[in-house]
């Protein structure tokens, strides 16, 4: 399927270079803008969600939209900002698996004289003119608010074990939603985190990991884990072992997808602190600007807000748009 989805781009593509449009269509390409799109993957329905907007976005803002998907592989992304450039795409965007490792790629785009815009993940480079902006969630933020809601959950507790499973290491996600937890608990003696272990943002290792963390012991009160896929595997492993998730564990999520707002109303996650993928919109106005050569942000955070047992509207929720059964 995605290989269908990727021809088919490079199909509408190509036809714009060539000029084998006609009609209506031939005046909008004349138009349009080609962005070169490297999507890190389809870990979670969060990235399938993301994915989603971004190509519907494109269509909205008439934006050509060349996209590939690297399937969890840096070297895949690599590659993809290579062909980009040698299609001489207007903008290249791409959502960075890990954080290093991009220097000598951007700057092959930089030298060809295309602008780089980073969506959902930062990176590291040494040069930070290698990129003009990024469009995305404040993911240390998003480790404070988890903490923020244990801190107001646990205040009568005097022992807090927690379990954290972080995402894909080397990512940013995986580094600042640690941190910014971190930060909050720090110097509270009543808090422990007895154990860290990588999901890689995968539903199948949120589940292999606490079943091997439930064999070795079932002493910890609380489960952070990085993202909604791993904390959907974690809960079928908690409920195989006859345990009550959101009630014998306090499970704090992060995404917003639709199965964890579900899981929550009915009181098997206890919050969900919100990470949104559907930024399509604006990356596609960002896009934009860098085609017509102007400047944009150096940071855009997308606003966003954390869900959890205290709330009242929850049954009045708009559906969230993503991760949802169909995915
Ligand atoms: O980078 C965003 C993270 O990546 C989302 O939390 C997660 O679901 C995805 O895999």
């Amino acid at each position: 399927m995605k290989r269908i989805i990727a021809l088919a781009v490079l199909t509408c593509f190509l036809a714009s270079l060539f000029g084998c449009s006609s009609g209506d269509n031939a005046t909008q390409s004349a138009k349009s803008i080609i962005v070169g799109f490297s999507q890190l993957g389809s870990e979670s329905g969060w990235r399938v969600g993301n994915t989603n907007d971004i190509m519907a976005a494109a269509q909205r803002a008439n934006v050509q939209l060349l996209f590939m998907n690297a399937d969890q592989k840096q070297e895949n992304q690599i590659k993809a900002i290579r062909s980009f450039i040698a299609s001489r795409v207007d903008v290249i965007a791409f959502a960075p698996i890990v954080e290093d490792g991009w220097d000598n790629v951007l700057q092959e785009a930089k030298d060809a004289g295309i602008p780089v815009l980073l969506t959902d993940r930062m990176i590291n480079v040494k040069d930070s003119s290698l990129y003009a902006g990024f469009v995305g969630s404040n993911f240390l933020r998003e480790g404070q608010e988890a903490a923020e809601f244990l801190l107001k959950k646990t205040a009568d507790m005097d022992r807090v074990r927690i379990v954290e499973i972080t995402g894909t290491e080397d990512s940013t996600p995986m580094k600042e939603r640690k941190e910014g937890f971190e930060n909050q608990i720090a110097g509270n003696p009543k808090y422990e985190i007895i154990d860290t272990v990588s999901g890689d943002f995968l539903r199948s290792k949120g589940k292999e990991c606490m079943r091997n963390i439930l064999k070795e012991t079932h002493d910890f009160n609380v489960l952070y884990s990085h993202n909604d896929a791993m904390t959907l595997g974690a809960i079928e492993a908690i409920e195989e072992a006859g345990l009550q998730p959101g009630k014998d564990i306090i499970i704090i999520t992060v995404d917003g997808e639709q199965r964890a707002i579900d899981l929550l109303k009915q009181g098997k996650i206890n919050c969900v602190v919100e990470c949104t993928p559907l930024i399509g919109d604006t990356v596609m106005a960002l896009a934009k600007k860098l085609a017509a050569g102007e400047s944009i942000p150096r940071i855009t955070y997308s606003v966003e807000r954390t869900f959890s047992e205290y709330d009242t509207d929850l049954d009045t929720l708009p559906p969230r748009g993503y991760g949802d059964e169909q995915d």
